[in-house]
């Protein structure tokens, strides 16, 4: 199995990429910069990026970059995709460079969404300098959570399960009509404490991503951020409310690329020796309410 320590970045892509600078910046409280190939390059910490905006053709969710900590992790990598029989690219230099990394490789899932393993970022650890005065819980845990549209569903936790090396961290099912069909929807966690890293739903997303998980270290930056969406008329998705599986108190937003974010605080850090998995019935212990038309 690999070794994954967290979600590095994601690449996004964009008719107009500045409309990230504008959302990113003023809403999100991002720092955003030009990328020596005319990528947006989004800052959340003193990595140079956790959100790349590519320039293309549809305003969609492109790539999730994972990080391994080794080159030994980086080789093992490789070698779980060859035992599987999963085709993958290793990064050119251009590529590597997109990226601001050492080394890469690009591959899909059997549900086609794309991934790269990501080895050794680097750096000038220039401090994130927010626009808004925000900052981001990281490090160690990654950027964060994203949340993947896998109609396939059980091909696709087979390969994160046994070639990825993403355990479960609990799991629900989503059944909107009682008397329809409910979709699975596992959240994983790699080798850090973050409650998730990853979730996988049954359910297709044509933007190739259901939403994306950023976290502050305080509930006013949340309260902050809320006030930012309105003040820039930003599309709610969801309320704030808090979540039963890793007690996020979070808000949903669409993003220019068609996917929600959610922005969050006090996410759960678990000591993966004690986890008892469940399966939870209810998405949130308050609040959430994902039908919102108001705005
Ligand atoms: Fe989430």
């Amino acid at each position: 199995m690999m070794d994954i320590r967290g979600l590095a970045y994601v690449v996004v892509q964009q008719k107009d990429p500045a409309t990230w600078n504008a959302f990113g910046e003023n809403v999100l409280g991002l720092e955003a910069k030009s990328a020596p190939n005319g990528d947006v390059w989004l800052k959340m910490d003193d990595r140079a990026f956790r959100i790349a905006v590519q320039k293309g053709d549809e305003d969609r969710y492109l790539v999730s970059g994972w990080e391994v900590a080794s080159e030994a992790a980086f080789e093992q990598a490789k070698n779980e995709l060859k035992k599987a029989g999963v085709a993958f690219t290793a990064g050119s230099d251009a590529e590597k460079k997109n990226r601001n990394c050492i080394d890469l490789i690009a591959f899909a899932d059997p549900a086609g969404n794309r991934h790269e393993i990501v080895l050794g970022f680097k750096t000038d650890w220039r401090r994130l300098v927010s626009p808004t005065g925000t900052t981001f819980i990281t490090g160690d845990q990654g950027l964060g959570h994203t949340v993947l549209p896998c109609p396939n569903f059980d091909a696709a936790w087979t390969f994160f399960r046994d070639v990825m090396g993403f355990q479960l961290s609990d799991l629900m099912k989503h059944q909107p009509d009682p008397n329809g069909p409910a979709a699975r929807i596992y959240f994983l966690h790699c080798n850090n404490p973050r409650h998730h890293s990853l979730a996988i739903a049954e359910m297709p997303a044509s933007s190739g991503c259901i939403h994306l998980m950023m976290e502050v270290p305080d509930m006013d930056e949340v309260g902050r951020a809320m006030d930012r969406y309105m003040k820039h008329n930003v599309k709610l998705m969801a309320t704030l409310g808090r979540h039963v599986n890793d007690k996020m108190t979070s808000f949903y937003i669409m993003s220019p690329s068609n996917f929600a974010i959610e922005f969050g605080y006090g996410g759960l850090q678990v000591d993966w020796t004690r986890n008892v998995v469940h399966e939870t019935t209810e998405v949130s212990l308050w609040g959430h309410d994902f039908g919102v038309g108001f705005r």
